[in-house]
């Protein structure tokens, strides 16, 4: 029997709610579909400057180092806001994702067919169907760049920097996903304006031509924002840098219904993975059992495709979302009049109970 070594790392927040119910979700599966789950936390953000003053130890870099996958609920807190940058929970997050040279986030906005009536956008414009993908580099640019406050601190500034390696490299990531899509890939830039643009342009354009079956087009990211409401279903593909990517991908929880059913993988060049939702800690609903963690459980489906080649595991988790939903169970999040409010676990039990 397959045994799949998982590091779980709760972090901060809503994070160990929605973790549990993760937990949940792997152990249903583990048993539903014989494999073996050996699971092992850690901590990072909060959790940790709390207890060791750091944000993420040299511990539990090892651990995720030594684990098929990892999987990361949230971290951040006001609390720490006036921490030094090195030290903030969030930087914790980014070391993570450096340390393991997970590059490539994959960030789908799906709506899922029972929340189609939840997003904001008219019937019309979402049609039948939506799923974009958006690829995020999520290992440079702005995020990675020095950070400095002047002493005075009257002026500051971060360094933007992107390598032609690093644009290459998430450039056929996405082209390859796209291959496997509708074959259409929109690079989105700033390249009107900035340099590490021009040359993310230069590089998209440059990869392109081994992929010429896929059509390619470029748009500045200020139109992309807009585009992205106007009519999301130009797009198949999206592929742009580590800041527009976290933006955008915000911009599209709300066209899909609610951050709180986004996933995402985090992936390295061998499709080793960091699993966490897109969303954050959200400190103003943490400890109140309403944290939607469908897109936790969603990140484990993305987790058994991508890491563990385990499609079958994928698709049950996905259809028993879909089932629960179609039941018209919702968290407070997604929860309209007339549907049926359930907490943060029971929605985790009826997926369970579902798969
Ligand atoms: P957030 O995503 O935590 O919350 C934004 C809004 O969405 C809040 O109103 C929140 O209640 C709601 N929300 C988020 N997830 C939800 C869920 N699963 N179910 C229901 N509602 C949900 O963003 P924020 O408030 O800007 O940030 C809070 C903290 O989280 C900050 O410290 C930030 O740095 C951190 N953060 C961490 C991550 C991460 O760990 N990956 C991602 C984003 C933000
Ligand atoms: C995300 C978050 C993180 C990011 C923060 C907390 C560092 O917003 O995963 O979307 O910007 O990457
Ligand atoms: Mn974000």
């Amino acid at each position: 029997m397959n045994t799949y070594k998982i590091a779980v790392l709760p972090g901060d927040g809503i994070g160990p709610e929605i973790t549990d119910e993760v937990v949940k979700i792997l152990k249903r599966t583990s048993e539903k579909f014989a494999f073996g789950i050996e699971l092992n936390y850690g901590r990072i953000g909060g959790a940790a400057i709390d207890a060791v003053g750091i944000p993420l130890e040299e511990e539990t870099i090892a651990l995720c180092q030594k684990s098929d996958a990892i999987f990361l609920g949230a971290v951040g807190h006001h609390k720490y806001n006036d921490l030094p940058l090195s030290i903030r929970p969030e930087t914790g997050l980014l070391q993570i994702r450096k340390a393991l040279g997970v590059f490539a986030n994959i960030r789908p906005g799906m709506i899922l067919t029972p929340l189609k009536s939840y997003s904001p956008l008219k019937s019309e414009i979402i049609g039948e169907k939506l799923d974009v993908c958006i690829v995020r580099e999520l290992t440079g640019g702005i995020y990675f760049g020095e950070h400095r406050m002047a002493e005075d601190e009257k002026s500051a500034y971060d360094k933007m920097m992107y390598s032609e390696a690093e644009i290459e490299r998430i450039a056929h990531t996405a082209f390859k996903i796209a291959m496997q899509r509708d074959k259409r890939l929109t690079s989105v830039d700033k390249a009107n304006v900035l340099a590490s643009s021009r040359l993310w342009r230069k590089t998209v354009e440059m990869v392109a031509k081994q992929y010429p079956e896929v059509k390619l087009d470029h748009l500045y990211v200020d139109n992309a924002a807009m585009q992205l409401v106007i009519n999301p279903r130009q797009f198949d593909v999206i592929l742009t840098s580590n800041m527009f990517g976290d933006i955008l991908s915000d911009e599209m929880s709300v066209i899909t219904g609610s951050i709180g059913v986004l996933a995402s993988a985090s992936l390295d060049a061998d499709q080793k993975g960091l699993y966490e939702p897109i969303h954050g800690s959200a400190p103003d609903i943490a400890g109140m059992g309403i944290a939607n963690p469908i897109a936790s459980i969603l990140s484990i489906a993305m987790m058994m495709r991508f890491t563990f080649n385990r499609s079958d595991v994928a698709d049950a988790v996905e259809n028993a979302v879909d089932v629960v939903l179609g039941e018209g169970y919702r968290t407070k999040d997604i929860c309209k009049e007339g549907d049926r409010l359930i907490t943060t676990s029971e929605m985790g039990n009826r997926i369970c109970d579902a798969i």
